[in-house]
């Protein structure tokens, strides 16, 4: 098994919004390689604890051995964020960092089918227990729900043709492996740019494969239920769909009032205590160093809430 290295994004930016000291608990809900676990554990030295969580097997057998030093000051489980409260009380944790999409192993092992860059099975599972795979998607849905999921979490604006290609070349062979896939987009989009025509259908699948906005809703949800008054919450996103919610959520809860009904009017206001104060407006994107070290931060936007 090859090493098990990702580096770690916004990581100054991550602590400092976080800022982890002594005797404190933090939880780590995307643990991958564990570069922001051990951050997080050395400064919160010698007795803050980390419960943390992943749904790769292959993440929590590395940072087992990443984080064996600190012994039975970190927690892991091999479980999405999502089920969070299954494992921590209500209002019992002083931080909580999500870092989400996936890890550069991921990205590189071609096994794991994540990336067109080799040639792979089309898998792209972050938990090998599901048994929903890309394979099955790509060569069992509708033309009309494929061109649904590479708009929507793809940006893809040829969906509609790229979904009519899959279909064509499906009737004739099954499409098993990551190499079919991009050939069978290239050939319907010929590369025009340096970006590969498949990057958007890689990425959409890859979300669809893994429910990953539903994954993100439900643990902005349960990482809040678990945080104390003070606690906060720091978001990593990749992903435009992703960062939209939970700046929506960080807004709603920083509102000084409620809305009635669906659309915010300002007659159907009711004032209300904010329930979280915003630690930044905008979010915080890699500077030019980090940019320089790993260019695969560069879509990475933090956002972080405190609890009132
Ligand atoms: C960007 S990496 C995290 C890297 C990590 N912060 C580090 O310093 O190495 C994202 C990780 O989140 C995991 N992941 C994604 N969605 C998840 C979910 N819903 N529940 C648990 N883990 C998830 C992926 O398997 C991947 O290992």
């Amino acid at each position: 098994m090859t090493e098990f290295i990702h580096e770690p994004v916004l990581l100054e930016e991550a602590l400092s919004a976080l800022q982890p000291v002594a005797g404190r608990l933090y939880v780590d809900g995307t643990i991958g390689g564990g570069g922001h676990a051990e951050a997080i554990l050395e400064a919160s030295g010698p007795d803050g604890r980390l419960v943390a969580f992943d749904r790769d097997d292959r993440a929590i057998d590395a940072t087992v051995m990443r984080l064996a030093r600190f012994g039975d000051r970190v927690e892991l489980h091999r479980e999405p964020f999502s089920g969070l409260t299954k494992r921590l009380l209500k209002a019992s944790c002083d931080g909580v960092l999500l870092d989400l999409g996936v890890s550069s192993p991921q990205l590189d092992e071609a096994e794991r089918g994540f990336s067109f860059q080799a040639e792979g099975p089309l898998d792209m599972r972050m938990d090998q227990r599901q048994p929903m795979t890309a394979e099955q998607l790509v060569n069992e849905l509708e033309a009309e729900e494929l061109a649904k999921i590479f708009w929507e979490l793809g940006g893809e604006r040829r969906s509609r043709r790229i979904a009519r290609a899959i279909v064509e070349q499906r009737g004739m062979q099954r499409l098993e492996t990551t190499t079919q896939l991009a050939n069978t987009v290239e050939r319907a989009c010929p590369r025009r740019a340096r970006t590969h025509p498949a990057t958007g259908v890689f990425q959409a699948l890859r979300m669809a494969v893994n429910d990953e906005l539903t994954q993100v809703r439900a643990g902005l949800e349960a990482a809040w239920s678990v945080l104390k008054p003070g606690g906060r919450l720091a978001v990593i996103s990749f992903h435009s769909g992703e960062d939209r919610l939970v700046k929506q959520f960080s807004r709603r809860l920083a509102k000084p009032y409620t809305v009635r009904g669906e659309v915010d009017v300002p007659e159907l206001r009711e004032p209300c205590e904010p329930s979280a104060r915003e630690l930044n407006r905008r979010s915080i994107k890699p500077g030019a160093a980090e940019l320089e070290r790993n260019p695969r931060s560069r879509s990475a936007q933090l956002r972080a809430l405190e609890k009132l």
